[in-house]
């Protein structure tokens, strides 16, 4: 005999409410086991009936397999859901304990300085540029208007690569001002923050050091532009009440040209309280290099400059030696996250 729906009816009402997983395996097994289900039953007996009843009362009996599977489901889903919360409310586990305190990565000192470089410049309107660190003789001097025999580029050393002619590590990021130039038509204003290069190493000179270059061209731009924007970025990146001062100075590919002298603070050896520390080159772009480049100095004029970035942090963070940058000692790098 095929199950009445009252049956059914009733294995439903018992799904509901099992009380625990297995009275809900239990009921599983009576209605759907293999060997002797109810349901598994009931479809076999079909066989047995006229072709017009089987065909009702496969219907019917399809229905009720719906539901009670899906009525299984659910339950299931409510018993696993209880079973997890009286889990949290025994002593066993505190899910509101914190766990142990991760240890977070954080940028080291010198890539974290660029990304407020160019935040700073780039409220201003900068936009970020990039060049090659292997220069070429042309680009490092001679369009910057440092010729060969130049003394100028005596205070460079460099490291020339062996085995060409012209090919150096760039001493300086100035060279990308060339580039920059031969492929912009004015007016733009740039930075470019980058690694150079010298044969220099102690306190405050390491053989490889950050530079940003920076350069503003336009109809009308003058040299009160020039000192409005570097008052404004030594503030923004240092602090607002440092300590600097211009002072005029040499550098071939300007002119005039001036030089930003910041005043150490707080040094612990106190060897350089007081001192100033050279951290920005800068001045009027010379009417040579805007020729090299093919700009009209007549129509066009502006500024660059050049600012070292280990000096400014350790002036930031009072650093006496800018060798630390480099050591990956985590003792220092830990200081600063
Ligand atoms: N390139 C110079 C250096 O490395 C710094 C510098 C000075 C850059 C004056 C400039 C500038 O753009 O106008 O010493």
């Amino acid at each position: 005999m095929i199950p009445s729906s009252d049956t059914w009816q009733l294995f439903l009402e018992q799904i509901s409410m099992a009380p625990s997983a297995d009275a809900l395996e239990t009921l599983d097994l009576q209605i759907f086991g293999r060997k002797q289900g109810n349901m598994t039953a009931a479809f076999k007996e079909l066989g047995t009936l006229s072709q017009e009843a089987r065909i009702q009362k496969a219907q019917e009996l399809n229905g009720w397999k719906q539901k009670l599977t899906d009525a299984m489901e659910t339950k299931k889903k409510e018993l696993t859901a209880a079973s997890h919360g009286s889990l949290a409310g025994t002593d066993g586990i505190d899910v509101t304990l914190e766990l142990p305190e991760q240890e977070t990565g954080h940028l080291h000192l010198i890539p974290e300085f660029i990304e407020r470089v160019e935040e700073v410049f780039g409220r201003m309107g900068f936009e970020i540029a990039e060049g090659p660190e292997i220069e070429t003789e042309e680009f490092n001097f001679n369009m910057l208007n440092i010729p060969a025999t130049h003394p100028a580029r005596d205070g460079q050393d460099t490291f020339w690569l062996e085995g060409s002619e012209d090919l150096l590590l760039r001493t300086q990021t100035s060279p990308v001002q060339i580039h920059y130039m031969q492929t912009h038509k004015p007016p733009f204003r740039m930075i470019c923050p980058g690694r150079v290069y010298r044969k220099d190493a102690d306190a405050t000179h390491s053989p490889m050091f950050h530079q940003f270059e920076g350069l503003m061209i336009g109809k009308d731009i003058s040299l009160a532009n020039m000192k409005a924007v570097m008052i404004t970025a030594i503030r923004e990146l240092i602090s607002p009440d440092v300590h600097f001062r211009f002072r005029t100075g040499f550098f071939p590919f300007v002119e005039p040209g001036l030089e930003v002298d910041i005043r150490w603070q707080g040094d612990e050896t106190k060897s350089r309280e007081g001192k100033w520390l050279e951290v920005v080159g800068c001045g009027m772009v010379h009417a040579n290099v805007l020729k090299n480049v093919g700009i009209d100095p007549d129509e066009y004029q502006g500024f660059a400059f050049g600012f070292g970035i280990e000096r400014m942090i350790m002036i930031k963070h009072q650093i006496p030696d800018l060798r630390a940058f480099y050591t990956g000692d985590l003792r220092f790098l830990r200081q600063f996250s």
